[in-house]
């Protein structure tokens, strides 16, 4: 953690949660974030339940986000929902390129360069996942994927270097596994992504958070978070219960007090 940068703790909740229950656990966490006054608290709900998380959230220090965008504002897309529509549901973040839209529902790096695009245009803040495949990391590409993956947003973020944002380092075979990354692993590919964002803006790079993701827990989060480069979380399965996630945001909480 660098003290440059406030951290951001992002809940991923997926299709879960997505009526009462998204409210409960959103006043919830209302309360249990308010001694955790140095960390940007994010929570992530199914669109089904953002406006009504929205209304729970507002004023309060926890941030809203939603998990996905389609980069057109309006038109004949259906199912789909756009960056004004979420603005209008009361989000300030969005989850753009998470693996699971690029494995199962064919999400290209052309694809979420323009979801990208969408978000920074109606002000909305990115949070753009890269991450590689298990056998891409056997292989030893995991930085030629990384780079691949920056690559195809750097132009856009670069356009923007002081517009919020965030990119979250996901290695798929961490994602709901239990199996996180090292923390060296993680501060390996961080760094190179710092790198990278360097190479096109140095704004760019001292302001972008990089978020690690993957079977982050209450038992691993001081360690990644500790990291030099890694400047929070995106978490999944750990953000579904008050119990799960107070740890997390926690020891982000105690790093910058430490
Ligand atoms: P996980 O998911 O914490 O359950 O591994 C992280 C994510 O997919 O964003």
């Amino acid at each position: 953690m660098n003290r440059a940068r406030r951290p951001l703790i992002a809940g991923n909740w997926k299709m879960n949660l997505g009526g009462p229950e998204a409210i409960e656990l959103a006043e919830a966490l209302v309360k249990a974030s308010k001694p955790c006054a140095n960390v940007d608290v994010v929570i992530c709900p199914p669109f089904t339940a953002l406006a009504a998380v929205a209304s729970e959230v507002d004023g309060t220090h926890v941030g809203l986000g939603a998990q996905n965008l389609h980069p057109k504002t309006s038109g004949a897309f259906t199912g789909e929902v756009s960056a004004p529509m979420l603005l209008a549901a009361g989000c300030q973040w969005v989850i753009v390129g998470h693996s699971e839209r690029r494995q199962f529902f064919g999400d290209t790096d052309a694809f979420v360069a323009e979801k990208t695009q969408a978000a920074i245009a109606a002000k909305l803040a990115p949070i753009v996942c890269i991450g590689e495949l298990e056998r891409e990391r056997e292989a030893g590409h995991t930085l030629q994927v990384l780079e691949r993956q920056v690559n195809a947003v750097l132009a856009i973020l670069a356009a923007n270097p002081e517009a919020p944002m965030a990119i979250a380092y996901e290695p798929v075979w961490a994602i709901g596994t239990g199996k996180a990354a090292t923390a060296a692993d993680a501060e390996e590919a961080h760094a190179f992504v710092r790198k990278l964002l360097a190479s096109a803006s140095e704004t760019l790079a001292a302001r972008v958070r990089v978020l690690y993701g993957g079977s982050v827990t209450g038992a691993n989060a001081r360690e990644l978070l500790a990291c030099p480069n890694v400047d929070g979380a995106l978490v999944g399965g750990a953000s579904l219960t008050v119990e799960k996630f107070e740890p997390i945001f926690g020891a982000a909480h105690a790093l910058t007090l430490s």
